[in-house]
C-alpha cells in the first residue's frame, strides 16, 4: 500500500481538489483506493457521497477524530485539515510515505508553507530524507506576476515544486459532481489530466 498525505496549515489552497484528484487518479488506474478525511468540514466524504456508481469506485474514510485503521487498499490519500496542531501533523506524517503540500502563488500562502515545512522538516522521517515530500502550486495564471514568485520561493526550498495546476473554473464543477478531471472523458479531459501527471509519478515514485 503506498499512502499519499495532502497537507497543509493554509485554508482553501487546494488540499481536498488535491486529494481527491490524486484519489481519482489512483481509482482510475485500477489500483483499490481509498481517501481519508481527516477535516470537521468533511468535504472529501461529501464528494465521494456526490460520486457517481458509473465512477471508479473511491471508499470513504473517516479520520475526524485522528487516523484510525488503515484500510486494505493499495492506494490510500489522507486530505488533512488547515487547522492542525504539530503533533497532529506529525501523527499523520508517520502514516504517510509521501507528502505532498499544495499552495497558491499569494504571500501568505508562502508565509504558512515556510512555517508548516520549517515544522515538518523536524519530523524524523522527513528530515532524515526517508519520506518524499514535494511541493504543489495551484490555481496558477498564465504569466502572471505571482506564479513566477512562487516559482522563485520554490527554488529557495529543500523540497521541489513536483506540479503545477492551473486556476481553472472546471475544478468547482467536478467537485461538486463527486468528480474530477480524471473523469472526463475526450481531448479536453486529457489535457486536464496531464497537468496531475507529474504528482501522480511523483507519488508512485514512493511505490
Ligand atoms: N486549480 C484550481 N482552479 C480553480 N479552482 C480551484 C482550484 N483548486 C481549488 N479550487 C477551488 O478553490 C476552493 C478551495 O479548494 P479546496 O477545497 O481544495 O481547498 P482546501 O485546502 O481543501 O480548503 P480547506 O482548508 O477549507 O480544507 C474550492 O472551491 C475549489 O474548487
Ligand atoms: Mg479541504
Amino acid at each position: 500500500m503506498l499512502t499519499v498525505l495532502v497537507a497543509n496549515t493554509k485554508g482553501g489552497c487546494g488540499k481536498t481538489t488535491t486529494a481527491t484528484h490524486l484519489a481519482a487518479a489512483f481509482a482510475g488506474a485500477g489500483l483499490k483506493t481509498a481517501l481519508a478525511d481527516c477535516d470537521r468540514q468533511r468535504s472529501s466524504l461529501g464528494w465521494i457521497a456526490a460520486r457517481p456508481a458509473e465512477a471508479p469506485a473511491i471508499a470513504g474514510v473517516d479520520w475526524v477524530k485522528g487516523p484510525g485503521k488503515s484500510p486494505q487498499v493499495d492506494r490510500l490519500v489522507i486530505d488533512a485539515p488547515a487547522a492542525m496542531r504539530m503533533g497532529g501533523i506529525e501523527e499523520l506524517i508517520l502514516e504517510a510515505d509521501v507528502v505532498v503540500v499544495p499552495m497558491l502563488p499569494s504571500v501568505f500562502d508562502e508565509t504558512s508553507t515556510t512555517r508548516l515545512l520549517t515544522k515538518v522538516q523536524a519530523v524524523k522521517p522527513i528530515r532524515k530524507g526517508k519520506k518524499a515530500l514535494g511541493l504543489i502550486a495551484n490555481r496558477l495564471r498564465p504569466r502572471s506576476k505571482a506564479g513566477v514568485r512562487l516559482e522563485r520561493f520554490a527554488d529557495e526550498q529543500t523540497h521541489e515544486l513536483v506540479g503545477r495546476i492551473p486556476d481553472r473554473a472546471v475544478y468547482a464543477d467536478v467537485a461538486r459532481d463527486g468528480l474530477s478531471v480524471f473523469d472526463l472523458r475526450g481531448t479536453r479531459g486529457e489535457a486536464l489530466r496531464s497537468d496531475w501527471l507529474p504528482i501522480v509519478r511523483f507519488c508512485e515514485n514512493q511505490a
